[in-house]
C-alpha cells in the first residue's frame, strides 16, 4: 500500500494573506511603553526605529492581511512548504501516535527567518529606507535578513552574539555572502558595546545586548539605517503565519486534524507562526488543540519569568512591554540553542500563556540533542538546535500516547535544520555537552533592574 510521507501543496494554493491575531487576541498583549518616559509609544518614535508599515501592522486589527506580489514572488523560491508524516520515527518510538513536521528548513538559508526578513525589506525598500541593522543570536535570522537585503537592495548591518559568532563560523561567511557586515557583539562599534567589551573583550553576548547594538546604531544613523527584529514584535509573528495557514490546508489533505502543536520559542516567531491560525479554530470554538510551548532550561523565560513589564533589550533603548522576562540584564549560559537565549518573549504569546491559551515546558540541553539524534537517524534531517526542543517535546508526547494506548496526532514546527551547528552535535556526539540547569540566583539578582511601571 502506497502511504503519502509528504503533504506538498501547488504554488497557487500558497495563502496570499497573512492572519492577524490582534482581531481576536482574548486578551490584551498589553501597551508598548517608551522606554525613558515609560509612556505609551508614539507612532512617531517606532517609525524612527521601523519602517511604516510595520509599525501599521503592529496596531492594525484586520483579520487578515495581504502578503504584497514582490513578496509572494520570492516566497515561491521555497514556498509552500511540505508538511511531512514522521512515520519511520513512529515506528522507530513504537507509538500509535502520528507525528508531523512542517519543514521551514526548505528555505535558502534554513529556517522561518526569511518569511519576515523578505517582508520587513521590502517595505524598507518601498519607504526609500537605505539599509537594516540587527542582531543575531545562531545566525539563522542574520542570514534571513542578509538575503532578504540583497533581493531589495538594501544594506544590512549584522551584530551577532559572540558565543554564536565562535561557534558557527559559516554563519558570518553566508551573511557575509549577500553582502552583509557583521560584527561580534558586544563590540567596540557602539557606545553600549564597547562599555561590555572594554571591560571584556571575551564577553559572550545576549541576545538583548545585540538588539541594544542594533538599536543604537539605527537610531544614531540620521535616519539611513531602521532596525529590524526578527521575532518577538507582532508583525513578525504575523509574518510567519503563512507556516500554520498552509498547515492548516496540508492537514485537510491528510485528513487529520492535530491533538496537539508544539514548537520552540526564543521570541516566539516560529511558534506563533505555526500556531496562531489553529489557536484562531480553538478561540473560534471550532476545533480544539493543545498547543505547546517549549524552551531552554537555561533561559526558561515562559516556565519561570515574571509576567510583567521589562524592556526589549539590555541597554533600555527599545520599548518596555509586557512580557514573561528572566530580566533584561539576564545573560544566559551559551548553550548551541543561540535563537533561544532571550530575557523575553513576545508579548502575544505571554498573554495567551497567561491566559491559559497555550502551554509551557523547558527542556535542557542534552536530552534535547539526544531527541535531535532520534530524529536524525530515523528521518534523516538533522535539525537546529533551537528546533531539537520542538523534537524533544514530540517525542515525549510520542512516548506518553504510546504508554496511554491512544492514537494522538502530533504536529510540530521543524523551524530550521542544523547543518550550520555541526560543532553542536560534533560536541554532543564526544559526550562533551554541557546540561545547564536554570540560574536562580543569576536571575533574582537581573529582577532588580526590572522597570518600575504603574500601567495596569
Ligand atoms: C531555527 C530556529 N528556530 C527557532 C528560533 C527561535 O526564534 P523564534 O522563537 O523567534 O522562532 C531561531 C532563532 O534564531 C532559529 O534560528
Amino acid at each position: 500500500m502506497n502511504q503519502t510521507t509528504k503533504y506538498v501543496l501547488p504554488e497557487k494554493d500558497m495563502p496570499d494573506a497573512w492572519y492577524n491575531i490582534n482581531a481576536d487576541m482574548p486578551v490584551s498583549p498589553g501597551p508598548v511603553l517608551h522606554p525613558q518616559t515609560q509612556e505609551p509609544v508614539t507612532p512617531d518614535f517606532l517609525m524612527a526605529l521601523f519602517p511604516q508599515e510595520f509599525v501599521m501592522q503592529a496596531v492594525s486589527g484586520e483579520r487578515y492581511i495581504s502578503i504584497p506580489g514582490p513578496v509572494m514572488d520570492i516566497y515561491r523560491l521555497w514556498r509552500p512548504s511540505p508538511l511531512y508524516r514522521a512515520r519511520r520515527l513512529e515506528q522507530a518510538l513504537d507509538t500509535p501516535a502520528h507525528i508531523y513536521y512542517k519543514y521551514e528548513g526548505v528555505s535558502p538559508v534554513g529556517s522561518h527567518k526569511p518569511n519576515t526578513a523578505v517582508a520587513q525589506a521590502y517595505y524598507a525598500s518601498q519607504e526609500g529606507v537605505a539599509g537594516f541593522t540587527t542582531e543575531t543570536g545562531a545566525g539563522q535570522w542574520g542570514s534571513a535578513l542578509a538575503m532578504a537585503c540583497n533581493f531589495f537592495d538594501l544594506a544590512c548591518k549584522v551584530f551577532m552574539v559572540r558565543v554564536s559568532f565562535h561557534q558557527k563560523p559559516y554563519r558570518r561567511v553566508i551573511m557575509e555572502s549577500y553582502g552583509a557586515e557583521v560584527s561580534a557583539s558586544p563590540s567596540p562599534e557602539t557606545q553600549f558595546g564597547a562599555s561590555l567589551y572594554d571591560a571584556d573583550p571575551d564577553h559572550p553576548g545576549s541576545l538583548g545586548i545585540a538588539i541594544s547594538e542594533a538599536v543604537e546604531m539605527a537610531a544614531t544613523s540620521n535616519g539611513k539605517y531602521k532596525y529590524s527584529l526578527g521575532s518577538v514584535l507582532g508583525p513578525v509573528l504575523m509574518h510567519q503565519t503563512i507556516i500554520g495557514l498552509e498547515a492548516l490546508k496540508q492537514f485537510e489533505l491528510a485528513g487529520e486534524y492535530p491533538d496537539i502543536l508544539i514548537g520552540c520559542v526564543g521570541g516566539g516567531s516560529n511558534f506563533s507562526g505555526f500556531a496562531f491560525p489553529f489557536i484562531q479554530r480553538k478561540l473560534a470554538g471550532e476545533a480544539d488543540s493543545r498547543v505547546l510551548a517549549v524552551e531552554p532550561t537555561a533561559c526558561p523565560t515562559l516556565t519561570k519569568g515574571l509576567y510583567t513589564f521589562d524592556y526589549g533589550d539590555t541597554a533600555r533603548m527599545a520599548p518596555i512591554v509586557k512580557m514573561h522576562t528572566l530580566g533584561h540584564t539576564f545573560v544566559p549560559a551559551g548553550i548551541h540553542a543561540g535563537g533561544l537565549r532571550y530575557h523575553g518573549m513576545a508579548p502575544h504569546i505571554c498573554a495567551l500563556y497567561d491566559h491559559g491559551d497555550i502551554e509551557a515546558r523547558a527542556v535542557g540541553q542534552v536530552e534535547t540533542f539526544e531527541a535531535a539524534l532520534q530524529f536524525a537517524r530515523a528521518e534523516g534531517i538533522l535539525v537546529a538546535p533551537e528546533t531539537a526542543h520542538a523534537v524533544r517535546a514530540a517525542i515525549d508526547e510520542a512516548l506518553l500516547a504510546r504508554e496511554a494506548g491512544e492514537k494522538k496526532v502530533i504536529a510540530f514546527n521543524l523551524s530550521g535544520h542544523g547543518y550550520f551547528d555541526l560543532a553542536a552535535y560534533d560536541q554532543f556526539l564526544k559526550g562533551e555537552l554541557t546540561h545547564f540547569e536554570y540560574p536562580a540566583e543569576q536571575v533574582e539578582s537581573a529582577m532588580e533592574a526590572l522597570p518600575n511601571v504603574s500601567v495596569g
